[in-house]
């Protein structure tokens, strides 16, 4: 009997990656997607912990699951609720204490059991809670079926982290570093192909920590593991997220400028310019180091963009503090970023500090976002008058409209018809919008999509 699950996803790519597992796993119990939470007979929020905002939502959405709940039960259906991710992980049973009609709560690393939660949430009276770091990988457990991923798709090579950054819950949530083997990326990477992406992201809380277990016994890096994967036929372009500073290895970086498929984007997170701060935040390095890092990295890839994240107000930020770090961002030229202000997470070292004032920390991150997105307008413009490969992944909002990605991970719309949808189309960008470009297509697709992935020069 068709049943029909309705997942809501909040946070990283990572997490869209694991509900996508999610909906593989509940597949074969005859679950497929419903339209709206009201005509679910599941709902799984899978939620996010990172910041207070984030988890605060998960809280008023279980509200009205609860109405839509009890409306379906009058109807003589039901509805089971499902919290998964970080904030299941964190929060556990105070979950079913202040919202008792939750069915079940797991974490990240136990989803591969959901048809057995979901059997005994039948059976029991009580909700069934699971938010173990069991020893089996969920990665060994989940099915090789699953739905067709799309144009672009994500694929999760590495979870957890061992940086302890001061401010971070994730080492809490997702528990310690792991890497899954590289016959296992590859073959996942095949698949994924085969089922029509000609993008992969590869995922990790700190990707480039990656250190799996290598074919020939040894363990890979991230740059041999781009390298492998870049012999995969089909496979047009490899960007990986999210990368921590002190992960960047030689290898790597020459990996940039080496491997066509490898896309001249990266998400670096430096958090702040000011020395102070970065070690107050366990982040081990400082701002010159990110800087000659960024001097290597384009040294490799001159046209490379830059996106980065940023805290603002982290306890004891002083102007001076703040001022480095809008200094650094002039001296980087980033084409992208996203800032947030520093918010203190139960059970972190620095939520335990002597807080700055919400109004400061308002106007900073006014003052920084106002850099930032003239930097991200400057790089968007400098594209224009120029042909781009572009990845078209889906249909745009208006009709006839498509959308895509260029190299750098700006979004581009044009008219064109939706057969392109897959395939990498060369698009004269003509104009910038606010977060997106637009462009007219030029000439012929190719259908070899690498002879057209352009190697610009600076
Ligand atoms: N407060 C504000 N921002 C945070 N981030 C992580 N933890 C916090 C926090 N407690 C930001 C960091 C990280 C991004 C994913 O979220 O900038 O890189
Ligand atoms: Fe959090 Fe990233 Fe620091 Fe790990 S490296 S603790 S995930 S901010």
């Amino acid at each position: 009997m068709t049943k029909r699950v309705f997942i809501k996803t909040y946070g990283c790519q990572m997490n869209v990656y694991d509900s996508a597992r999610m909906a593989d796993i509940l597949h074969p119990l005859g679950y497929r997607p419903a339209d709206a939470p009201e005509d679910a007979d599941m709902v799984i929020l899978n939620t996010c912990h990172i910041r207070e905002k984030a988890a605060e939502k998960v809280y008023s959405e279980l509200g009205r699951l609860h109405q839509a709940k009890a409306e379906r039960q009058r109807r003589g259906d039901d509805m089971i609720i499902a919290v998964a991710g970080c904030v299941a992980q964190a929060e556990g049973e105070e979950i079913t204490r202040r919202a008792p009609y939750v069915d079940i709560v797991f974490g990240p690393q136990t989803y591969h059991r959901l048809p057995e939660m979901v059997a005994r949430a039948a059976r029991a009276g009580a909700a069934v809670l699971d938010t173990e770091f069991p020893p089996e990988s969920k990665f060994d457990r989940l099915p090789e079926e699953s739905a067709a991923p799309g144009p672009s798709a994500f694929l999760t090579i590495q979870e957890g982290c061992d940086k302890f950054c001061t401010f971070c819950v994730v080492p809490y949530t997702r528990g310690a570093e792991f890497s899954r083997p590289v016959d296992a990326v590859v073959a996942e990477a095949r698949r994924l192909v085969g089922a029509g992406a000609g993008e992969i992201t590869l995922l990790g809380q700190n990707v480039n920590a990656y250190h799996g277990a290598g074919p020939d016994g040894a363990e890979w890096r991230l740059g041999a593991l781009a390298r492998r994967l870049a012999g995969i036929e089909g496979l047009a372009r490899i960007r990986y997220t999210t990368s921590h500073p002190r992960d960047m290895d030689d290898d790597l970086i020459a990996a940039h400028g080496e491997v066509p498929q490898l896309m001249p984007f990266l998400h670096l997170p430096v958090q702040s310019g000011a020395d102070r701060i970065l070690a107050a935040m366990n982040r081990r390095h400082g701002a010159d180091d990110y800087l000659r890092l960024v001097d290597r990295l384009r040294a490799a890839r001159p046209d490379i963009a830059l996106s980065s994240d940023f805290i603002v107000g982290y306890p004891g930020e002083s102007d001076a503090d703040f001022a480095a770090t809008l200094s650094l961002v002039e001296a980087v030229g980033f084409a992208q970023a996203y800032s947030f202000k520093y918010s203190p997470r139960p059970g972190t070292p620095a939520a335990d500090e002597v807080q700055v004032a919400d109004d400061v920390k308002a106007v900073r991150l006014d003052a920084l976002q106002a850099i930032l997105g003239q930097q991200q307008d400057a790089f968007n413009r400098a594209t224009v008058g120029r042909t781009l490969p572009v990845l078209i992944e889906r249909n745009g909002r208006h009709p006839g409209q498509l959308v895509g990605r260029s190299p750098y991970n700006q979004a581009v719309h044009l008219t064109a018809p939706p057969t392109l949808i897959g395939t990498i189309a060369p698009v004269a960008i003509g104009a910038t919008t606010a977060h997106s470009l637009r462009g007219t297509l030029t000439g012929p697709v190719a259908d070899a999509p690498n002879l057209i992935a352009e190697r610009t020069p600076a």
